[in-house]
């Protein structure tokens, strides 16, 4: 049932603030702490681990990407991320101490399901976030910490992507007051701010007619670039596949800092390049990528900027810029991804195509 919207992914991407609330709903317990009852593996066993690996495909990784910068920066734990099928076959240095992450919404991946069997044999301990319960993939770890975005039906991954980087903060939040690598007030200062991000999110929902308008009147497009840094890096990736899956035009995403290492040369007169800007209130990565607005700007791109709110020194170098309200730059993707998401649906409902259904692509991936 659509609700009343022309496709499920339209559906899905405005049910995100609610898919965000309801994933961070019922985690702390009566004294406030953050409790996550899903998490079964002994605290003295969470406080030995040494290394977190996320695994993960596709949307999900990019989840992954994210959720690396915020439970670094919290719990000093090194985290990679790695894409589920490259893992298993790398041979990788896993062992008792090493957390392992598999984040899935359908939680049927094939390639997740055969990485997650190689890090047990391994020894290692596998926390999953997983859309679906009683999936595969929750059957098959030590431990469950739901999403709870509701089904997701579109193909295309949308609020299960957002879910999936709310139920990372929160396990990093756990896993940082359990270490004690953060004050308790800390913890708590930070889950307020989080417990605001789906009423920014639907701020960001209330201008997507602006977005929308853009989007069509650039479905004759052959390639767009997407730049990110930081968190945004993920996001720009995210943004680029969405495009790819559903409107099949050619997008390639890139760190913003990579651009003089060669994507660059890409850039010729018209071409569109998003840039996803970080916050000015972290002037290190904010100048930066103003710079690569302004490099790409120079040769000629077309350039849509996903900014906030204030933020006005992109106006000089932007042909368009897309607003999102101030938050902690951990949590700027769940704001940053959304005009990205209603860009490549509009982009590909205005040249007819199946949205909810594209070629070649199946909901769920369970063959290897
Ligand atoms: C992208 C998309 C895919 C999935 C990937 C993993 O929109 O849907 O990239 O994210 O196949 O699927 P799950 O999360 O079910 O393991």
């Amino acid at each position: 049932d659509k609700d009343g919207w022309d496709t499920f992914m339209e559906k899905e991407i405005h049910e995100q603030p609610e898919a965000v609330r309801a994933t961070l709903e019922g985690r702390l317990d009566a004294k406030g702490a953050l409790t996550l009852d899903e998490v079964r593996i002994p605290e003295s066993l969470l406080r030995s681990v040494d290394k977190v690996v996320i695994i993960a495909c596709g949307t999900a990784a990019y989840a992954g990407q994210v959720a690396r910068y915020a439970i670094e920066h919290w719990c000093r734990i090194p985290v990679e991320v790695e894409l589920a099928h490259e893992f298993r076959y790398r041979d990788p240095v896993v062992n008792e101490k090493t957390l392992v992450v598999a984040i899935s919404q359908s939680g049927e991946t094939m390639d997740t399901i055969m990485a997650i069997r190689h890090a047990r044999e391994q020894g290692a301990r596998v926390v999953s976030i997983v859309n679906t319960p009683g999936s595969t993939i929750a059957r098959e770890s030590d431990a469950v910490l739901l999403t709870h975005a509701g089904p997701e039906i579109a193909v295309a991954s949308t609020k299960a992507f957002t879910a999936q980087i709310t139920a990372c903060y929160l396990l990093g939040l756990y896993l940082a007051q359990i270490r004690g690598n953060k004050y308790i007030d800390e913890i708590h200062d930070y889950l307020d701010k989080l417990a605001q991000i789906p009423d920014k999110m639907q701020e960001v929902l209330d201008s997507g007619e602006s977005v929308r308008q853009i989007a069509r009147a650039m479905a004759d497009e052959e390639s767009v670039l997407f730049l990110g840094r930081h968190v945004g890096y993920p996001v720009a990736m995210e943004g680029a596949l969405k495009l790819k899956e559903i409107a099949y035009i050619h997008a390639e995403g890139f760190a913003a800092g990579e651009l003089k290492h060669g994507p660059i040369a890409l850039v010729e007169e018209g071409q569109p390049v998003f840039i996803v800007v970080p916050t000015p209130r972290r002037p290190e990565l904010h100048q930066k990528t103003v710079s690569n607005v302004q490099q790409v700007k120079a040769r000629g791109a077309k350039t849509m900027v996903i900014a906030e709110v204030g933020d006005d020194s992109v106006d000089e170098y932007a042909d368009i810029v897309f607003r999102v309200p101030p938050a902690p730059t951990l949590y700027l993707p769940l704001l940053q991804v959304m005009p990205l998401q209603i860009f490549a649906c509009a982009l590909a409902g205005a040249k007819g195509l199946d949205v909810d259904q594209p070629r070649n692509l199946a909901k769920s991936v369970t063959v290897e």
